[in-house]
């Protein structure tokens, strides 16, 4: 039994997250901590709402609430779609929590006393009816490229390239709308990044061998390309202030912390606020403190987030000189599209999750998208595809055994497990077979592969139809009913060993799966080789019943309902 820390991605809090989101983060988290957790390890998941930065502040504004309340709200509507999908976090934190506040600071205080935090003046916009300095974002323009009137000074939305404040024809504050706009010096604390070069270098060459090859090709890139200096406040209301016994002057400027500063730390927040809700948690330094070298701490993201967790996240805690736990395995994933282009928020294009499960229970979606992580590769979401792997994998291999099997033992030899002849040689030859797949099932499942573990799984299933067409009981029964017998005990041995390791995929069909049988002291959660060779784990006589219809198939009325619903049609 070991201690595993797990942290997925925090979602950002502004907006409900589409499936592309989740599929390369909080969703494979999940599946990866139930599996630990059923083979018996010690399991921490941790995830929290991104809280911080101009986002939160602009879409607070335009809903003409508080940033606070808006977070408040955002995080509880965001919360209830995650239980929905049933993600079993252990801890569901805030980054605007104080805990992190707290420790965010610590960590800046520590930085700057290693020599690692220097205040730099730079040049910036201060608009002069507001008061305050603009970050780039809130100062907007017509872009001179393409003429788009309402361009932001980091970003036109209209043509995507990438500016200067300065670039902008015409401009104005995003907030007053004022044109009263100077440029001033103001300081800002930079992360001396630059310093720290080597030693994160060092790091990453320790242990990225060991990450799956996205992460690790992508921390190799951005080191190849140098760690630069980084400002790391920003003139914000909204963020972790800068501590004023330390940054004085900064402080009474009102600066914060640039939120890719402070989100990366709420995993170690969000530990705190874990800790905080429940005197039984244990210590949750003991989960951080690289003293307790027990904990394996796995991350789960997007490629896009790669760089702050492999690269700048090890730099900041390299820095402190603390003993921090540093992430040991970094896994990460590809783009899902949908109809080949993006997922978009801003455009509304593709699934969003509060839709989703608005649509169908979450194991459909659970196990489409683990079956269909984008993990080598980007991959992209079709309803038809959507619709043929839910009536093909879970509604046939998988939910039709069940109930063809449940309610035919029913039907002709009653409410228990039937009892009758002894295992032969095909009950050997599938048991040899489904401790095979089981084995590799495991296998992918540690090595955080979950196409091919989805793969071993739905062998896993194939495997009981085949031995069932194999023993055809409904004609074995007219001239052998014991022979019968055996072959409905052993689909209903299958049928519990189904539940036992399908839960990390589809956690609500196991559960009906496994509450169809009364077994006495039933707690255990794995299945071992011995038991999956041997198939008698539920012993005849007891008793159970038929669950209803475990997965309804999607018709062909539903897949073009969908489709007109969500736009079913290739991005332009
Ligand atoms: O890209 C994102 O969605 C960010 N909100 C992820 C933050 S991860 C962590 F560092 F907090
Ligand atoms: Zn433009």
């Amino acid at each position: 039994m070991a201690r595993h820390l797990i942290t997925s991605a925090l979602p950002y809090i502004n907006g409900i997250k589409h499936l592309g989101n989740m599929v390369g983060s909080m969703l494979p988290a999940d599946v990866y901590s139930r599996y630990l957790r059923q083979r018996g390890h010690d399991v921490l998941y941790i995830c929290a709402t991104d809280e911080h930065g101009t986002p939160a502040e602009l879409a607070a504004k335009e809903q003409g609430i508080p940033v606070d309340e808006f977070c408040a709200q955002a995080h509880d509507a965001q919360k209830a779609v995650y239980d929905g999908f049933n993600l079993a976090f252990d801890y569901f934190g805030r980054s605007s929590s104080p805990q992190n506040r707290g420790i965010t600071q610590e960590i800046a205080r520590e930085l700057k006393a290693n020599g690692f935090i220097e205040e730099r003046a730079i040049r910036q916009v201060y608009s002069n009816a507001d008061g305050r300095f603009l970050p780039d974002r809130y100062i907007i323009g017509t872009c001179p490229h393409c003429g788009y009137d309402k361009a932001r000074g980091d970003q036109c939305e209209n043509c995507t390239r990438v500016l200067d404040p300065t670039d902008l024809i015409d401009p104005r504050s995003a907030i007053s709308g004022s044109s009263d706009l100077e440029v001033r010096e103001t300081k800002h604390l930079f992360l001396l990044q630059s310093a720290l070069a080597g030693e994160v270098e060092a790091w990453v060459d320790e242990r990225a061998d060991n990450w799956p090859i996205l992460a690790s090709s992508i921390a190799r890139k951005w080191l190849t390309e140098g760690l630069h200096d980084r400002a790391i406040t920003r003139d914000l209301d909204w963020g972790v202030p800068v501590p004023a016994d330390t940054w004085p002057d900064l402080a009474a400027e009102g600066k914060v912390f640039y939120v890719w500063f402070d989100a990366p730390i709420e995993y170690i927040g969000a530990t705190k606020e874990w800790a905080d809700q429940d005197p039984d948690n244990r210590d949750w330094r003991s989960w951080w403190w690289e003293s307790d070298a027990d904990v394996h701490y796995t991350q789960f993201m997007g490629k896009d987030n790669v760089p702050f967790h492999s690269v700048m996240f090890p730099a900041t805690l390299l820095g402190t000189r603390a003993p921090w736990k540093k992430v040991d395995v970094i896994k990460a994933f590809n783009w899902l599209n949908y109809y080949g282009g993006k997922f978009s928020t801003s455009q509304k294009r593709g699934v969003f999750t509060h839709d989703a499960l608005d649509i169908l229970p979450a194991d459909y979606w659970r196990y489409f998208m683990m079956a269909n992580a984008p993990e080598s590769d980007d991959s992209s979401f079709t309803w038809e595809h959507f619709t043929a792997t839910v009536n093909k994998d879970l509604a046939d291999t998988l939910g039709n055994f069940v109930n063809r099997v449940l309610s035919f033992s029913r039907k002709r030899f009653g409410d228990e497990v039937p009892a009758g002849a002894e295992p032969g040689e095909a009950e050997a030859r599938l048991g040899e077979e489904i401790a095979r797949l089981l084995a590799e099932y495991e296998e992918h499942m540690e090595a955080i592969q979950f196409r091919k573990a989805a793969a071993a799984l739905r062998a896993l299933w194939s495997a009981g139809n085949s031995y069932l067409e194999e023993k055809a009981p409904w004609l074995e029964i007219k001239t052998n009913p014991e022979g019968a017998a055996l072959t409905l005990r052993t689909a209903m041995n299958l049928i519990r060993l189904y539940a036992v390791v399908s839960e990390p995929f589809i956690p609500t069909s196991s559960a009906a799966m496994r509450a169809a049988f009364d077994l006495k002291d039933d707690t255990a959660t794995w299945v071992t080789a011995d038991e999956a060779r041997a198939l008698t784990s539920v012993p005849a006589g007891t008793p159970f019943t038929v669950p209803p219809v475990l997965f309804a198939k999607i018709t062909d009325e539903d897949l073009e309902a969908y489709k007109e619903r969500f736009g079913g049609e290739a991005a332009e």
